[in-house]
């Protein structure tokens, strides 16, 4: 199963200047639960942008078109399809970035979407592919929260692809 996982504001917007456009801690919590143990798989600009390197308890796998490109506590491979080569039959997570979910979108199974409940922002620089209903049935979505800390509301919603 390769499952994408994002945060995602209405604009679509998922990162600016190398960074998430907002840290929800609720949020940082549930891609944690849903991807422990779990194999990884991402650009190698989201691999530089992780504060503490590698993600810890699962098989990290970093993309580089760098064929010397070498990551601490990762694997890296040239493309997509050596990502998913790579982890085989297990269970495995897309988590960015704006590159990587492009390419992905054709080959994952499911989507499991954060929705960030704010416009924009302007400064946004990177953004989520349109997520086409008629390749992607909406299966779940969760109760609105809202984050203690910075008042934004969100939700987690999965998709699943229509066969
Ligand atoms: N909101 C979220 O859920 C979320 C999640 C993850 C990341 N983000 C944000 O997204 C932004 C980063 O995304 P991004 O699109 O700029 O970069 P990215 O997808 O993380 O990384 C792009 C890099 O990955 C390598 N790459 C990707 N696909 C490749 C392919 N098919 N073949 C060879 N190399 C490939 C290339 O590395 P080389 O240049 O080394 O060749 C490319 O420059 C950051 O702002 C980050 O915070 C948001």
């Amino acid at each position: 199963m390769i499952t994408i996982i994002a945060a995602v504001t209405r604009s679509g917007a998922i990162g600016r200047r190398g960074d998430l456009i907002c840290h929800l801690s609720g949020d940082l919590r549930h891609f944690k639960e849903l991807t422990m143990g779990k194999a990884v798989v991402m650009g190698r600009k989201t691999f530089e942008s992780l504060p503490g390197g590698a993600l810890p308890g699962r098989r990290n796998i970093v993309i580089s078109s760098r064929a010397d490109y070498r990551a601490d506590g990762a694997e890296t491979v040239g493309s997509l399809a050596e990502a998913l080569k790579a982890a085989g039959d297990a269970d495995c997570y897309i988590i960015g970035g704006g590159r990587v979910y492009a390419d992905a979108m054709a080959t994952a199974d499911a989507l499991s979407l954060t929705e960030i409940d704010i416009d924009g922002p302007e400064d946004a620089d990177t953004f989520f592919p349109p997520v086409d209903s008629s390749q992607w049935v909406r299966t779940a979505e969760g109760e609105t929260m809202t984050d203690a800390r910075s008042g934004v509301s969100y939700r987690f919603v999965e998709y699943r692809r229509r066969h």
